[in-house]
């Protein structure tokens, strides 16, 4: 892989030993996909951070790079913790726990990442332009990053993240390439999509029918909220970072102008849709808890909930999982007092996933999120009731 005369000195270790270690990543990862060099990036966001998921290791790994004097030199913004950073005990998270997550976002603070703690940088403050380099890891992110925005990412781990954060650059392969990122399948929607699960359901039949890059037609909605959950739910059923629909996504255009003659066609209607959503979740009248915000919700949609609700009050608890700066702004209106009164807690930093809901003793969730359907039953041993929020508030409000 080439490298500038300023890459070398670094590689070589010129500017110290941390630069050196990320450099070295970085090529080793360039060196296995084929990059012919480095290129500069806008941002970063980091996956990764919650203890859940990285334990003691992972820990000691940051701790050890940035008390060796790690600094980003772009924008990073940190991917959901494994808690409520301010409202962890209220949660029932344990102290051994809380202790150790505290300890890996104050080593990132200390090396300059931002503790938005968020799948959804875009919506708070994180927004790439169309075409932008950027390196993001959490897979909703980086599917919405690619898709909806049209900024140029791989689906980073949580060290290359990290790595390319010191360093501002990342290789130039896979999806920085705009050849890379044709849609290879056609999927044609021969229905109406009438509530988020259909819109997620869509997204499940076409994952399991293929891994290639859809390029989708039929679709009737215009809502980034939906485009959110339906990348997310595509990411989560077959490891997807792109895919382009038509009228609705900034690529679809250019890709797909009648140049395109696809090898791969195929079709999905509405009877598709209902036996998706009966194997995405579960049949069951009860469940310990309501969540939604997987990925996290946007104002809008908290909003949303809360005028759904109006003066009743809902008979079983619901978490709403948030970035911090889209619950303060929700905190500063009088929506967050109203939604307390009528059951709803706005969780901030973490998620249904990442969080360590097995411990807390939740063993059956509601949820409309496709992509919780996928990670709660294996990454947290909960069973999965999967419906619109609009049937959830009805089923659940007194
Ligand atoms: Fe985000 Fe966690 Fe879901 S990172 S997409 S809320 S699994």
């Amino acid at each position: 892989m080439f490298l500038s005369k300023e890459e070398e000195k670094i590689l070589n270790g010129e500017y110290g030993e941390v630069k050196q270690l990320a450099m070295k990543l970085l090529v080793k990862l360039g060196e296995k996909f084929k990059a012919e060099k480095l290129i500069s990036i806008s941002s970063v966001q980091i996956a990764g951070i919650s203890y859940k998921t990285i334990g003691d290791p992972g820990l000691e790994f940051i701790e050890s790079l940035v008390n060796s004097g790690a600094k980003v030199c772009v924008p990073a913004f940190m991917n959901p913790a494994g808690m409520d950073l301010d409202n962890w005990k209220e949660l029932g998270i344990k102290e051994e726990f809380a202790e150790k997550q505290k300890r890996i976002v104050e080593a990132l603070k200390k090396a300059g990442v931002i503790p938005a703690s968020t799948c959804t940088p875009y919506l708070c403050g994180l927004l790439p332009a169309k075409d932008e380099h950027i390196a993001w890891s959490e897979s909703s992110a980086v599917i919405f990053a690619n898709s909806v925005i049209g900024a140029l990412t791989n689906r980073e781990g949580g060290p290359s993240a990290l790595a390319s954060a010191i360093i501002g650059k990342t290789p130039y392969y896979g999806f920085h390439i705009k050849e890379n990122r044709k849609p290879k399948l056609k999927v044609e929607f021969l229905g109406k999509i009438k509530d988020e699960c259909d819109m997620y359901a869509l997204a499940y039949c076409i994952a399991k029918q293929s891994k290639d890059i859809p390029y989708i037609k039929g679709v009737n909605v215009h809502d980034s909220d939906l485009l959110k959950g339906f990348g997310a739910t595509l990411a989560a059923y077959n490891s997807l970072a792109i895919f382009h629909m038509e009228n609705i996504t900034p690529e679809a255009k250019e890709f797909c102008n009648g140049n395109i003659d696809f090898q791969d066609k195929i079709k999905i209607d509405e009877k598709d849709l209902e036996k998706a959503k009966k194997e995405m979740g579960e049949e069951g009248e009860e469940a310990d808890v309501i969540m939604i915000g997987c990925p996290h919700t946007s104002a809008k949609e908290i909003a949303m909930i809360n005028e759904m609700i109006g003066e009743r009050k809902l008979r079983k608890e619901m978490w709403i999982f948030t970035s911090k700066p889209i619950k303060v702004l929700i905190e500063r209106s009088n929506i967050a007092k109203e939604l307390e009164r009528k059951n709803v807690r706005i969780i901030a930093d973490t998620c249904p996933v990442v969080a360590p809901i097995e411990d807390l003793g939740i063993k059956c969730v509601v949820t409309n999120s496709g992509k919780a359907t996928f990670y709660l039953p294996s990454a947290c041993k909960a069973k999965v009731i999967f419906m619109p929020i609009r049937e959830v508030i009805e089923r659940f409000a007194i």
